[in-house]
């Protein structure tokens, strides 16, 4: 039977932890499928001034709700405007907002979902690592599948907890899965307590960037309140990398003041450079945008949340990489790996063919420049907030061959 009622509404995403296909605006159905309408059972009509007056108010209401989404990160981004929007006694909520909203969104969740190098991983290292009777916090639970997973290893008790409303969905899941040891709570887990502590934290916390999704600050708070001594996170051994990358000619796009097309000359525009910083990076899934790695892939950043500290991690990183591989510099890739054991470990290299293909790698745009065999680049990091790629800015250094 056709659905009684549909509209179409568009779908946006703004900027997210992690990249996602759905940046652009985009239509699509929404069905209603409430009983009456699956049955074909009439409603009574509404008279018709209140019909007007609803009308009225959900368009009055979608507007403003449009609005405030389309500005919300507009507006993190510039902290005088919004201390005129946020409480300042709650620093990082603009943020919690954005990422509770966008894990809500069944589409975010497909995607990770369907990342079978992901689940994979996951499934693996938590067949491995979970063991009956352990005690465990799911934290950033979503649908509930990692919680799920543990309850199947016999986990005696999982706390899964979330701040977004995906929540509702997981409870739902886990009672049509007959899964029973979990205990879900809906909560930011920095409010998350009142409980023993517990033998595991698992979580999957990475943005396209590792720290963009607060992973560090969020698990050591777990791990510093409600973690045994001696107790396990999974996962907890990353490496970060920041290499030097050739993009395919056919995908490249220089910065416009090096753009000369058919003759049409673009350099005057190098006096009017954008000082927007997200300018300067873009974010990609795509595996067949870099071409190579001019350098040796070596991780500038290592760490195990077991032992680290969020006020440990550099503020600069320094690093050089020999040229292996003559061609052109265009920018530096962000990716990261995780690891559980030596043969079981997830990585977002963007030219990794079993790359968790849902992650997005970052480049870090520069102007493009020729390097020969043998060259040395001596690149170097500012990091102002991990979490925070707008903070980061890179410059290099080229070192010719002796
Ligand atoms: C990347 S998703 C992972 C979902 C699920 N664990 C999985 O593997 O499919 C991260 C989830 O963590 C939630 N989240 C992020 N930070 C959180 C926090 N500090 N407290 C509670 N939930 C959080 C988000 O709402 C989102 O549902």
């Amino acid at each position: 039977m056709p659905p009684a009622d549909y509209r179409i509404e568009p779908l946006t995403v703004a900027r997210s932890g992690r990249h996602s296909n759905s940046h652009q605006s985009y239509s699509c159905a929404v069905w209603d499928t409430s009983p009456a309408c699956e049955s074909g059972a009439m409603a009574t009509p509404a008279p018709m001034p209140i019909k007007l007056l609803q009308s009225l108010t959900a368009g009055f209401f979608s507007t403003i709700r449009r609005i405030y989404d389309a500005s919300a990160d507009w507006i993190d981004d510039r902290p005088r405007l919004a201390a005129w929007f946020q409480h300042p006694a709650a620093p990082g909520s603009a943020y919690r907002t954005h990422n509770g909203r966008m894990f809500a969104d069944y589409h975010e969740q497909e995607r990770m979902l369907a990342d079978q190098p992901r689940m994979n991983f996951y499934h693996a290292a938590i067949s491995r690592y979970i063991h009956p009777g352990d005690r465990v916090i799911d934290l950033g639970t979503g649908t509930g599948i990692l919680a799920a997973f543990a309850a199947r290893q016999g986990a005696d008790k999982v706390y899964a907890l979330d701040h977004s409303a995906i929540i509702k969905d997981a409870q739902i899941l886990a009672t049509d899965n007959q899964v029973e040891a979990v205990e879900f709570v809906a909560t930011h887990s920095t409010a998350f307590t009142g409980i023993e502590p517990v033998d595991v934290i698992l979580h999957e916390q990475m943005g396209d960037g590792l720290f963009d999704e607060d992973m560090v600050a969020n698990v050591t708070d777990l791990r510093d309140r409600l973690l045994k001594p001696g107790g396990r996170i999974i996962p907890s051994n990353f490496e970060f990398y920041c290499e030097p990358v050739k993009i395919h000619d056919h995908r490249c796009v220089p910065f416009i003041w090096e753009l000369n097309v058919h003759g049409y000359d673009y350099s005057a525009l190098d006096r009017h450079r954008p000082q927007e910083s997200s300018y300067y990076q873009m974010t990609s899934c795509d595996q067949n945008l870099v071409e190579c790695f001019l350098g040796q892939p070596t991780p500038v950043l290592t760490m195990d949340l077991h032992t680290i500290e969020e006020s440990a991690l550099p503020h600069e990183i320094v690093f050089s990489r020999t040229i292996l591989r003559s061609g052109r510099l265009d920018g530096f890739a962000i990716y990261f790996r995780t690891s559980v054991d030596v043969d079981l470990s997830l990585s977002s290299n963007p030219i990794d063919p079993q790359r968790a293909p849902h992650w997005g790698f970052r480049i870090l745009r520069t102007e493009q420049a020729e390097f020969t065999q043998g060259d040395e680049i001596r690149i170097t990091l500012t990091v102002g907030q991990w979490p925070d790629s707008d903070t980061w800015r890179w410059r290099y250094e080229k070192l010719p061959a002796a």
